[in-house]
């Protein structure tokens, strides 16, 4: 089948057909991800936690999210490869572009940034330079050292206000994609609602125009405490992993995962 492109993802959104995301960081599950049907595969600077075994994703450098952007490139050929443009490589419209362009050469098709109205001069260069742009907001793991802790964001009704009025300014901008993080159900919906490119979420209800989940967390490799509602161990149901993966697509396209409880 033919490769996922970015008028393919509006094209769904206005389908109503929903969008499978899973972050990869190598070869041989970016295998798994396209012989599961996964439509965007997200090279994410969550490897910085999966991967490399730190607390926060803040460390990740642009050299390290080249190298995988590759590895995983080399494993896939039909689903989209989106990547996190890492911490403080995108300050300035110049440096985004620059840190965007490496990303790029190494196989990415679309750069992911985090925040709202403070990146859409950005935006806009990136996009000026024909580079898609997917947006990031409600819980924003770069700015971890600023929150103190990972919680749900948007839950009073300014801040609901404010990241409603982001999603647009950055559709405006000219975002292809936006990821909606740990945010209420109900604001992920009205932005979904609101805006023309497509939602994905993660702990940001049923009502996106797709989900996103971190590979390790949909099978079952969570070892700090007790992972967040959001998470499903998809391995648990039996079979092997690409089953497993299979089974998160299928869920995702049915509109089952993830259910209310898995909501905030
Ligand atoms: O880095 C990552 O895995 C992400 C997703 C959780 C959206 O940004
Ligand atoms: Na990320």
């Amino acid at each position: 089948t033919a490769p996922i492109t970015v008028p393919e993802l509006r094209a769904r959104k206005a389908r109503g057909d929903k969008i499978a995301c899973l972050t990869v960081y190598d070869a041989t599950f970016a295998r798994v991800l396209e012989r599961s049907g996964v439509d965007v595969a997200l090279v994410g600077d969550s490897l910085g936690v999966v991967v490399q075994g730190r607390p926060a994703t803040v460390a990740v450098t642009l050299e390290q999210m080249a190298y995988h952007v590759g590895c995983v490139r080399r494993g896939l050929e039909r689903p989209l490869v989106l990547a996190d443009l890492p911490f403080a490589s995108y300050v300035h419209p110049h440096q985004a572009v620059a840190s965007a362009a490496e990303l790029v050469r190494a196989g990415a098709q679309m750069v992911k940034l985090e925040g709202g109205r403070q990146r859409l001069e950005v935006v806009k260069a990136l996009v000026a330079e024909g580079i898609p742009v997917c947006g990031h907001l409600g819980l924003l793991p770069q700015s971890i050292h600023r929150l103190g802790r990972y919680r749900v964001q948007g839950s009073d009704p300014q801040a609901a206000q404010r990241l409603l009025e982001d999603a647009c300014l950055l559709e405006e901008a000219g975002v292809d994609l936006l990821v909606l993080e740990c945010i209420p159900a109900t604001l992920a919906e009205a932005v979904t609602a609101e805006v023309a490119v497509p939602t994905i979420g993660i702990g940001a209800g049923p009502h996106c125009d797709g989900q996103v989940l971190v590979l390790h967390d949909l099978l079952g490799l969570w070892f700090e405490g007790r992972p967040p509602r959001f998470v499903q161990d998809f391995l648990a149901a039996g079979g092997g992993i690409e089953e497993a993966v299979r089974a998160y697509v299928e869920a995702v396209r049915q509109g089952r995962f993830p259910t209310a409880e898995q909501s905030y």
